[in-house]
């Protein structure tokens, strides 16, 4: 979906960032986190082509439609009714989905007759939130969502992006929120991005063990010749993850077209022109019996793979 390389961007003398890579594929689910004022913002806008990176690129895949949220832009018309502004903007629906839809973002009843200038902050936001789920893009970006968001609001929004199974990127501090929407989390830093493949939670608990990470610490100053080898090590610990992916993926693949096999042979075990001919039931029992034995060192390859994490 996302492509970038060494990504830096500096307003005057203040450095928010530098050598940010990213690569984010089809359906990952990933939170950006990061100190207030470290760029997370100014990071969104350069995947959206409204701020110029001072080095580095960065590509969108081919197919991505980008959908952005950030509580400060509203295109919201005060004079409008709530079901008035869905309706414009997507008249196909019919009266019904368009109060489903509202419902789910609980406008229920007369409140979709409601117009825009009575609601209130997380009203409008909802409204928001609910507009861009039904744009239907394939690539989310959620600048914190969950800000003036009550609970049931939160929790309404936290449905919809369970639901979605599209791409989504997402800003936030509420680790709630975090722990259910995301399952890899992102720490923007000034030397780049430091990655957790877990929720909220393991993030912190690895947060207290960074010796396991690779990443430069802030607190350091490194040299050229530290940067650079910072730089190596870090690659190659990409490399390595990539390729234990990979693998882990290639043997689930193989693992499912298996045990596909295996349920199609007990299937045949049960029809009567197999069980009433000795012969077929040995081969088949036979093919059985050597799946399970390949199965069973896959399995064993596929733990271990998932361990080397
Ligand atoms: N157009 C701009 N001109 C100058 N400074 C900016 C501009 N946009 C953002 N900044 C500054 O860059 C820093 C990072 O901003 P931002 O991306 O909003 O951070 P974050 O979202 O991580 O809190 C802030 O100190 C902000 O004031
Ligand atoms: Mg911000």
């Amino acid at each position: 979906m996302l492509i970038a390389k060494e990504l830096s961007k500096a307003y005057g003398d203040r450095v928010l960032f530098h050598d940010v890579d990213l690569f984010i594929r089809k359906r990952e689910r990933i939170a950006l986190i990061g100190e207030n004022g470290r760029g997370k913002t100014t990071l969104f806008r350069m995947i959206l082509d409204r701020v110029k990176p001072d080095t580095g690129y960065l590509v969108l895949g081919k197919n991505v439609t980008l959908g952005y949220y950030d509580q400060e832009q509203s295109d919201l018309s005060d004079e409008k009714t709530v079901l008035d502004e869905v309706w414009d903007d997507f008249p196909e629906l019919s009266t019904r989905e368009a109060r489903t839809y509202l419902g789910s973002y609980l406008f229920r009843g007369d409140e979709v007759f409601k117009t825009i200038s009575n609601l209130s902050g997380g009203e409008k936001c909802r409204i928001n939130l609910l507009k861009l789920m039904l744009r239907r893009s394939n690539f989310l970006l959620l600048d914190e969502p969950t800000n003036h968001l009550d609970i049931p609001s939160r929790e309404a929004l936290e449905d919809s992006l369970l639901d979605y199974d599209g791409t989504m990127f997402v800003i936030s501090h509420d680790r709630y929120f975090l722990n259910k929407v995301a399952d890899q989390i992102y720490e923007l830093t000034e030397g780049g991005i430091v990655k957790y493949l877990g929720n909220y939670s393991y993030y912190v608990e690895k947060k207290d063990n960074p010796e396991r990470f690779a990443g430069i610490p802030i607190e350091e100053r490194p040299s050229k010749t530290r940067i650079v080898e910072e730089k190596k090590r870090k690659r190659e610990k990409e490399k390595e993850e990539k390729d234990r992916k990979l693998r882990v993926k290639d043997l689930e693949s193989k693992i499912e077209s298996l045990e596909d096999r295996k349920s199609a042979l007990a299937d045949d075990l049960c029809k009567e022109e197999v069980y009433s001919d000795p012969m077929k039931t040995h081969s088949i029992s036979q093919e059985l019996k050597d799946l399970e034995i390949t199965l069973q060192s896959l399995y064993e390859e596929w733990e271990e793979s998932l361990e080397d994490n």
